[in-house]
């Protein structure tokens, strides 16, 4: 037996877990600050009083989900007065399902499922807070989505005023927003009250992803299966597009790969073969964090090979309403995300026109977006 080749048994990964996405990893670096943070926001609520609200902000796969699951672990280790309740919005986008998640973190159960109105979970919520002095800490992870449905007022609304319902009710809100421009409006009456310390997750730079995706490896693969050339070829990928997922993903991909021809290292072409696949990783979290209308922009671009500039907005003023400088916003914003390319073409009436490309494939948007 040729001992170069892997046997059917064995395989390169030592870890197979450190490259799952939802993994909370044991190495969380390049994020200090942003943890002081968090920790400083929430301390009132270790001395029993109410905690700072926070809203965390940042573009896709830049730690924020890991960072607020880092911190909730520590809480639960260190005592059972402050609970923290992490939730993803994307499936629980209303009021009633968020406080149903509440429930269940309280109560170990789920609310009954029917005839049982907000008010009443609500009610026992905050009295149980009140009766046995706890603090509650919310996590809305993904917060956009509470926007798409137009539930986020009500949501943070209900949250942000507990004591009302229950005067010793206290509840600290740490809202998570994927989001590489600006946007996050609330009514100006609930951002009165939740009045959040801002605390920015910017993109890694080409070190710190170098650095981060090299312990992954140390921790995640057996000695030797990934020279420092794979290395360096996984982080130019992962930060062409700026996003660390991207990098882990690939490291997983190409470990399979490598598998697959029962190899014992990974080698540069295992990477490049596993790119196509661990691009659209990164399409699917940029998608999730596009608002409506940009989402609407794209699919709009996505049901065309090519349109000209000018026929796009006439399209996308159609269907929303939406004058021009909205809709030259939303496309200059699809442009930076690198979700679609614009040219100039040589023809045109009156001089040039500007063409405007998906740099993904149409099925692939559509598939996502819907
Ligand atoms: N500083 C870090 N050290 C190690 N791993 C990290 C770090 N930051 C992020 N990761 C890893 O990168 C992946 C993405 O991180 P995370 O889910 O926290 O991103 P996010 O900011 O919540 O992104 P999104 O806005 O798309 O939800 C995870 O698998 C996580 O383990
Ligand atoms: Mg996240």
């Amino acid at each position: 037996m040729d001992k170069k080749l892997l046997m059917w048994d064995e395989t390169i990964f030592k870890d197979p877990d450190l490259f799952e996405l939802d993994h909370v990893p044991e190495y969380f670096a390049h994020r200090d600050s942003q943890m002081q943070t968090l920790m400083y926001c929430v301390k009132p609520a270790l001395r029993g009083t109410k905690p700072i609200n926070v809203q965390c902000i940042g573009p896709p796969g830049t730690g924020k989900t890991t960072g607020v699951h880092k911190l909730f672990e520590e809480i639960e280790n260190v005592t059972s007065k402050v609970i923290p309740v992490y939730i993803n919005c994307q499936s629980n986008a209303t009021r009633y399902t968020v406080f149903s998640q509440i429930y269940k973190k309280l109560f170990k159960h789920s609310p009954p499922s029917s005839g049982v109105s907000f008010h009443k979970v609500n009610e026992k919520i905050t009295q149980y807070l009140a009766d046995e002095e706890i603090i509650l800490v919310v996590a809305l992870d993904d917060v956009n989505y509470l926007f798409h449905e137009g539930e986020h007022d009500n949501v943070f609304y209900s949250l942000l005023r507990a004591h009302e319902t229950n005067p010793g009710a206290r509840i600290g809100v740490i809202s998570i927003l994927s989001d590489t421009g600006t946007g996050f409006h609330l009514d100006p009456k609930v951002e009165s009250v939740f009045l959040p310390e801002v605390i920015k997750f910017p993109r890694y730079n080409t070190d710190e992803i170098l650095d981060i995706l090299d312990n992954r490896v140390k921790m995640g693969f057996f000695p030797d299966v990934v020279s420092a050339g794979v290395v360096e070829k996984v982080v130019e990928y992962a930060d062409l597009l700026g996003d660390l997922r991207v990098g882990i993903d690939l490291l997983k991909r190409s470990g399979l790969n490598a598998e697959r021809q029962a190899n014992r290292t990974i080698s540069v072409e295992d990477v490049n073969g596993a790119y196509e696949s661990s691009k659209l990783i990164h399409l699917t979290y940029l998608l999730k964090s596009l608002k409506k209308e940009e989402k609407t922009l794209l699919e709009l671009i996505s049901n065309l090979e090519e349109i000209t500039a000018g026929e796009l907005y006439k399209a996308f003023r159609e269907k929303t309403g939406l004058a021009y400088t909205r809709y030259y916003e939303t496309l200059e914003k699809l442009l930076v995300l690198k979700l679609v390319d614009t040219n100039f073409t040589g023809k045109g009436t009156r001089g040039r026109s500007r063409i405007i490309k998906l740099r993904y494939g149409a099925e692939e948007i559509q598939k996502r977006l819907s």
